[in-house]
């Protein structure tokens, strides 16, 4: 994963570092560093742990060219020998790395035996190394320096160098990891995304895989492939009309926590506005004189836009193939059940990071590939992107970040506009991408594959998802801290569900294990009996997703089963539904909906318990250790 940045004008280069690099957290932050160049020296200060560390010691470092790195470590653990920026032996340049080199053992050893010294355990430093010996070895430039060693690097990277000896020049290069230049006034930025630099540039250039840009002060910048044939890539402006300058506004607002403790929070509060933000448009109350003909009923649709061509194929595929990782696979499962349910079209779900690698039998003429991913960077969603439109299939993506190089790279797609997420754990992200998977569930269906009805009873519970999630924060959050007093110091925690709520119980768990790193399982409740059984006793506390609906019986059968090895049930059940009361340590109510969109209001209650927890715990929720917002390694 990893963020990188680089600055090259006549400003400190520091603050713009800095100030891009706490914008790329959410890539990684296990360390940090900078290398400035100024006068002939090159200032590198590193930190172990998040940006705001690096930045107390080198918010003063002067230089107008720099770059800077935000890590998630991958080869070496999280020291500051490890931290990026990487040196040549004579400290000559320093380069930042985002990606693996995948061929960095044979890398080193060779280098090693013609007397190469290595000071971190990186496979980044390799490349530096690899650089200096080219350079040295052939009398080339830095520049052609980089382009004989990138050709004998396997694996990813987004690199970006600079020069003490020559501190008017910046070199990036991208293979599998993204990047992108920003073109100011006789200044110029790159970076992992415009994030870092938005604030002082709309004007870009994305650089694709094995595309370099070197950068000269006075002269300007120059686009090539790393092979060396000049390109001329168009220039981009990321918002170009007011609206959207406003939307940027807003959003550079929400990024700030809005009097809430953790993103984290905030983003679980504010559902019900991402919801209906995602709605908007899409999910549409008809205007129009209301008549005896007309109920507010019929005149609701589902208007998500979609081209032509990309109805008909949805209509006219013989199978859809879901590719996601984490979370976005969970809400990929919810999509499985009701695409199969609602449109009858045979779906299979697949981890990304499998199918990239299996033999997947694809027949393009048939096949609807559809990548699920929030931020639009998982290098595994994007590698089953790639791999199935070079098999010939129509790739649909669903995303929450705009412009996001799986956004780019899809035949078309539906975005959450769900508002950044921050917070590492997906919350809002999630039950945005289950809604917008039942909006394209309906827009198949509808006059074709459900009676009409059962569509506008559905559209209508969609237009009521916001209130409802309003009401379930505000009426259970307080019985919600009391359950996580109770149960904060859990070793292990099981989460059960059938049917649509079988992919809310692995997303409960998820939450649980990744931001209070209490072990956590989400089965079929079912399959409790096949083995997780045998790990119930009074110490464990079982969380149920018991809604009122064609299975409840079923799992009020599982819930017996647990209560008789005397398991503590948490159960979330229909409002007025009494019964479980007298089975459960605790019952959380929520409204009554229908089955296939449940998930969209179960899920709630277990974000707020893993949040609570979490808290109560003092894990740090919005940055959860080892993990980072954006997985761009596989
Ligand atoms: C868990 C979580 C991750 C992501 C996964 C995929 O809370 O956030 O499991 O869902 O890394 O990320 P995206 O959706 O960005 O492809």
């Amino acid at each position: 994963m990893c963020g990188i940045t680089a600055y090259l004008g006549s400003k400190e280069a520091a603050e713009i570092l800095l100030g891009g690099l706490a914008r790329l957290e959410y890539r990684g932050y296990d360390s940090a560093g900078i290398a400035i160049c100024n006068k002939g020296k090159m200032s590198v200060k590193k930190k172990v742990g998040k940006v705001k560390e690096l930045k107390s010691i080198a918010s003063t470092v002067e230089g107008n060219i720099g770059i800077g790195h935000t890590r998630w470590a991958t080869h070496g653990e999280p020291n500051e020998r490890n931290a990026h920026p990487h040196l040549s032996s004579d400290s000559g340049f320093a380069l930042v790395h985002n990606g693996i080199i995948e061929n960095f053992i044979p890398l080193r050893e060779s280098l090693m035996r013609k007397g190469y010294k290595f000071v971190s355990e990186t496979d980044t430093e390799v490349l530096v190394k690899l650089i200096e010996d080219v350079m040295k070895s052939t009398g080339l430039s830095l520049e052609e320096a980089v382009r004989q060693a990138l050709s004998q690097v396997v694996g990813a990277y987004g690199i970006c160098i600079c020069s003490r000896d020559d501190p008017d020049i910046l070199i990036a290069a991208r293979l599998g990891s993204p990047l992108i230049l920003g073109i100011g006034e006789q200044e110029w930025f790159v970076a992992s995304d415009a994030s870092a630099f938005l604030e002082y540039t709309r004007h870009v250039v994305h650089l694709n895989d094995g595309e370099m840009v070197v950068i000269r002060r006075n002269v300007g910048y120059q686009v090539s492939t790393t092979q060396g044939t000049t390109l001329n890539p168009a220039i981009v402006e990321l918002e170009g009309t007011l609206d959207q300058v406003k939307a940027e506004e807003q959003e550079e607002m929400q990024i700030e926590k809005g009097g809430f403790k953790h993103f984290m929070l905030k983003e679980i509060m504010e559902q019900p506005v991402a919801l209906e933000n995602c709605m908007r448009g899409r999910v549409k109350q008809l205007v129009g004189p209301p008549d005896n003909q007309f109920t507010l009923l019929q005149r609701l649709q589902v208007l998500l836009s979609l081209e032509r061509e990309i109805l008909t194929s949805f209509q006219s595929a013989k199978r859809i193939i879901i590719c996601a990782c984490g979370t976005s696979w969970h809400a990929g499962l919810v999509g499985e059940y009701m695409l199969e349910s609602l449109c009858k079209i045979p779906v299979e779900i697949e981890y990304a990071s499998e199918f990239r690698y299996r033999s997947v039998v694809l027949r393009p003429d048939e096949d609807i590939v559809m990548v699920i991913s929030q931020s639009g960077e998982t290098a595994d969603t994007l590698a089953a992107l790639r791999h199935a439109k070079q098999a010939g299939c129509l790739v649909i993506g669903i995303c929450n970040t705009v412009g996001s190089t799986i956004a780019r790279e899809t035949d078309g797609g539906i975005y959450l506009h769900a508002g950044p997420e921050i917070g590492v754990a997906s919350t809002k992200a999630f039950t945005a991408q289950v809604l917008v998977l039942a909006m394209l569930a309906l827009r198949i269906a509808q006059g074709r594959t459900i009676p009409d009805d059962e569509y506008k009873m559905l559209v209508k519970e969609l237009s009521k998802l916001p209130s409802r999630i309003t009401k379930i924060l505000s009426e259970n959050e307080a019985k919600i801290c009391e359950i996580a007093k109770v149960y904060r110091y859990a070793h292990h925690c099981l989460f059960l569900g059938r049917g649509y709520n079988y992919p809310v119980a692995l997303e409960g768990a998820l939450k649980m294990k990744e931001i209070s790193y209490i072990h956590a399982e989400g089965y079929p409740a079912a399959e409790m009996k096949h083995g997780p059984i045998a790990l119930i006793d009074n110490l464990m506390p079982v969380v149920f997703i018991a809604m009122q609906d064609s299975i409840y019986d079923k799992v009020k059968s599982n819930i017996m089963e647990v209560r008789a090895r005397k398991g503590c049930v948490i159960a979330i059940t229909d409002e007025g539904n009494t019964e479980l009361e007298s089975l459960c340590e605790y019952v959380i109510h929520i409204p009554k909906v229908s089955e296939c969109v449940s998930p969209i209001l179960t899920v709630v209650p277990l974000q707020l318990l893993s949040y609570h927890i979490a808290v109560m715990r003092g894990c740090d929720v919005d940055m959860p250790r080892n993990l980072a917002k954006s997985v761009t390694t596989e």
